[in-house]
C-alpha cells in the first residue's frame, strides 16, 4: 500500500496518513464567533472519514481581524470552552486537529468587524473591499503579535495539537511579506529581512505561548499575482528558509491574495489566466522549495485530485504531505473510499461555487449535484 496510508510525524506529532483538511472557512457560526453544534457535525463527519490531520476555518485572534462575518474566533478566554469541544469531536474519531490563527489586515470591511481596517501600508482603496486601509501603528502591530501568542495559548489550552500561522491569500501575516501590500519604511518594511520581521514575531510569541513540543506551522504565499511584484516562488523560498531556520513545524504552500486574484486557484495563469481546473497547482513551487528547508515538512495544497499523483508525488519526495480543501466539502469521506480501492480521484470539479457561497455569508456546502456516496 501507498505510503500515503502509513503514519507520518510533524514534530512531535504522529498523524495516522499523509492526508490534511487544508483550513477551510465555513461561514456556519453565528456572528459572536463561538464554536456551535453546525460545526462540530461537520468535523465529527470529517474525522469520521479518516483524515489524518484536519485544519478547520482560519480563526481571527483579534476584533479588527476578523474577515467573515460566521467565522470561528480565538480573541479571547471565552472562546475557549467551544474550541475544546470542537478539538474533542475530531479527538474522539482518532483524527489530529491543528487552529489555523489569522487576522484579515485589510481584506475586510467595518460592516464586519465593527472596526477601522488596518494594514501594513495604505496603498488606496482595495478593489474586492472597497476599503481604504489605516496603516497600522507600531503600537497596533504590537498588540496584533501579542495577540497571535495569546491566541495560540489558548489553542493549547482547548487540547489542539498544533497551530498553523496563515500568511497566506493576502491576510494580514501575507501582507506584511509582500513587497506590494508592505511599503512601510521602517522597521517592518523596505527590505525582505524587515518585511520577515512580522511573521517571525509572530512565530516567537506564538512559541512563548505554548507548550515547546507543540507543533507550530504555517501557510506561505508562493505567488500573490498582484498588479506590481509581491510575493513570488523566488521569495517564498528565501522565506521558506528563514522559517526553517527559526524551527518551523511545517510548511504549507498556496497562492493568490482576495484583493486581486480571488479566483486565483482555479486559472491557469494567475489572474489574467484561463479559467480551469489545474492539477497540483503549486508542484513547482515546491519543487524550488523543498531543497531549502531541510526535514521541515513540506505540506502540498492546491488542486491534487488524483490518487496516483499524490503518490507519486510522496514517493518522489517532492511533498511530505497531502493537503486538500475543496474535495472533502463534496467528500468528507474521500481518504476511506480512496482507502477500500473505491476510486481513485477526488469527485471535486474546482468549480468554486463552495467559495463564491460563504463569500456571500451562505453556509458551506458542495453545490454540484450527486456527491458520491461514503
Ligand atoms: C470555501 C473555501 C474556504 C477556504 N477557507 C480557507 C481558510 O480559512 N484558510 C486558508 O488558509 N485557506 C482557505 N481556503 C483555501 C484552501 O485551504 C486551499 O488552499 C485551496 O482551496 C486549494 O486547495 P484545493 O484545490 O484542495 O481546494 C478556502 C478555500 C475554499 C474553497
Amino acid at each position: 500500500m501507498s505510503k500515503l496510508f502509513n503514519p507520518f510525524n510533524i514534530g512531535t506529532l504522529t498523524v495516522k496518513n499523509r492526508f490534511i483538511h487544508s483550513a477551510t472557512y465555513e461561514s456556519m457560526l453565528e456572528s459572536d464567533g463561538m464554536v456551535n453544534e453546525v460545526l462540530l457535525k461537520r468535523y465529527r463527519q470529517l474525522a469520521k472519514g479518516d483524515i489524518g490531520l484536519i485544519v478547520p476555518g482560519h480563526m481571527y485572534v483579534h476584533p479588527t481581524g476578523k474577515a467573515g462575518l460566521k467565522q470561528t474566533a480565538i480573541y479571547n478566554d471565552s472562546f475557549i470552552s467551544g474550541l475544546k469541544k470542537l478539538v474533542s469531536a475530531i479527538h474522539d474519531e482518532e483524527g489530529k486537529v491543528i487552529f489555523q490563527l489569522a487576522h484579515a489586515g485589510r481584506q475586510t470591511r467595518k460592516e464586519v468587524t465593527g472596526l477601522e481596517p488596518i494594514a501594513p501600508f495604505n496603498n488606496g482603496v482595495d478593489p474586492t473591499f472597497g476599503i481604504e486601509p489605516r496603516a497600522m501603528t507600531e503600537e497596533e502591530i504590537q498588540e496584533i503579535i501579542e495577540a497571535f501568542g495569546a491566541a495560540a495559548g489558548r489553542a493549547a489550552d482547548a487540547g489542539a495539537d498544533g497551530v498553523q500561522i496563515h500568511a497566506a491569500h493576502g491576510y494580514l501575516g501575507s501582507q506584511f511579506l509582500s513587497p506590494f501590500f508592505n511599503q512601510r519604511e521602517d522597521k517592518w518594511g523596505g527590505n525582505n529581512e524587515n518585511r520577515f520581521r512580522f511573521v517571525k514575531e509572530v512565530f516567537l510569541a506564538i512559541k512563548q505561548n505554548v507548550p515547546s513540543d507543540m507543533p507550530v506551522l504555517i501557510k506561505l504565499n508562493t505567488n500573490d499575482f498582484t498588479p506590481e511584484p509581491g510575493i513570488d516562488p523566488d521569495l517564498a523560498a528565501i522565506y521558506a528558509k528563514w522559517l526553517a531556520d527559526l524551527g518551523i513545524d511545517g510548511i504549507e504552500l498556496s497562492s493568490g491574495t482576495l484583493s486581486f486574484s480571488p479566483l486565483a486557484m482555479s486559472r491557469k495563469q494567475g489572474i489574467e489566466g484561463e479559467f480551469a481546473p489545474v492539477d497540483n497547482y503549486h508542484l513547482a513551487a515546491a519543487e524550488k522549495i523543498k531543497p531549502v528547508i531541510g526535514n521541515v515538512p513540506l505540506l502540498l495544497v492546491g488542486g491534487v485530485r488524483k490518487l496516483a499523483q499524490m503518490s507519486n508525488i510522496i514517493e518522489e519526495g517532492k511533498a511530505d504531505m497531502i493537503s486538500m480543501c475543496r474535495p472533502f466539502i463534496r467528500e468528507p469521506h474521500l481518504v476511506k473510499r480512496f482507502a477500500s480501492g473505491k476510486t481513485n480521484e477526488a469527485g471535486c470539479v474546482s468549480c468554486n461555487n463552495c467559495l463564491l457561497a460563504v463569500r456571500q455569508g451562505l453556509s458551506l456546502k458542495c453545490y454540484v449535484k450527486g456527491v458520491p456516496e461514503s
